[in-house]
């Protein structure tokens, strides 16, 4: 692999969700943000169906299955009222996330080598039924070795801390999480995983990351869904696609 590969940008659209949520109803409507998303050169859409139901809501999966043409990344946890909704939709990609019913977003990684045999158990019917499976990890040797030995395809690392130490001003301690995520791109990738990096990702903050020769998509969401109330998202995912070429090159 080379550092010139494209790096693919999975634009995550839960958050035009949480806004019609608020209100009820229809609107916005996140099918539209995935097809605007699509036709600004999203390479995926990933969506989170949380137990709670607080953004995505099963309807729109059965949307988002039917309108896009670019693959669906469909993140949930590890139960299996979602294993069987994730069966019955098949879709290109499965994003294995914790949850926690009282936390804001997803806080932290996959304790896999924790529940190896049972994650590995809770995978095999979804890597039968032709969807990549990914394990979203904690940029931690213990985890991304895990992953690789119960037959994940991809891990995604969680970059939330490198993103809150760059907000926070703390850059020796962001650099460190960095230098964290570097390595553990390598080991993924030494140990044949595909490696995808997301969470709390910004125009500030996504160049380094895009830069790691390794890494293969980012999924970003809050940032662009939020700067789109500014600047459109058509508009900031351009800007976002142009500083992961910019890293990139
Ligand atoms: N990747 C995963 C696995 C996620 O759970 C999320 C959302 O928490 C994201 C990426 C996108 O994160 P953000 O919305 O902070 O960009």
């Amino acid at each position: 692999m080379t550092s010139v590969e494209k790096l693919r940008l999975g634009v995550n659209i839960d958050h035009v969700a949480t806004l019609r949520n608020a209100r009820g109803g229809a609107l916005p409507d996140p099918l539209r943000a995935a097809q605007l998303a699509q036709n600004a050169g999203a390479d995926g859409i990933t969506a989170h169906l949380r137990e709670d139901r607080r953004h995505i809501l099963d309807a729109d999966i059965d949307g988002l299955m039917a309108l896009l043409q670019v693959p669906l990344n469909f993140e949930c946890a590890a139960t299996d009222e979602m294993q069987a909704i994730a069966l019955r939709h098949k879709p290109h990609a499965v994003c294995i996330v914790p949850e926690k019913r009282e936390e804001r977003t997803t806080e932290g990684g996959l304790n896999v080598a924790a529940d190896e045999n049972k994650l590995a158990d809770f995978i095999a019917p979804l890597r039968e039924a032709g969807s990549r499976v990914s394990l979203f990890i904690g940029a931690e040797e213990g985890q991304v070795r895990s992953s690789a030995r119960i037959g994940a395809a991809v891990i995604e690392l969680h970059a939330g801390a490198y993103c809150d130490f760059h907000a926070e001003g703390r850059f020796v301690e962001r650099d460190n999480e960095l230098k964290r995520l570097a390595d553990m791109c390598t080991l993924g990738h030494s140990l044949g995983l595909e490696v995808h990096v997301g969470h709390g990702l910004t125009f500030d903050t996504v160049k380094p990351v895009a830069a790691l020769p390794e890494v293969r998509e980012l999924n970003i969401g809050h940032f662009l869904i939020g700067e789109a109330v500014f600047m459109g998202l058509p508009a900031a995912i351009a800007e976002m696609r142009r500083l992961m070429d910019e890293a990139r090159a």
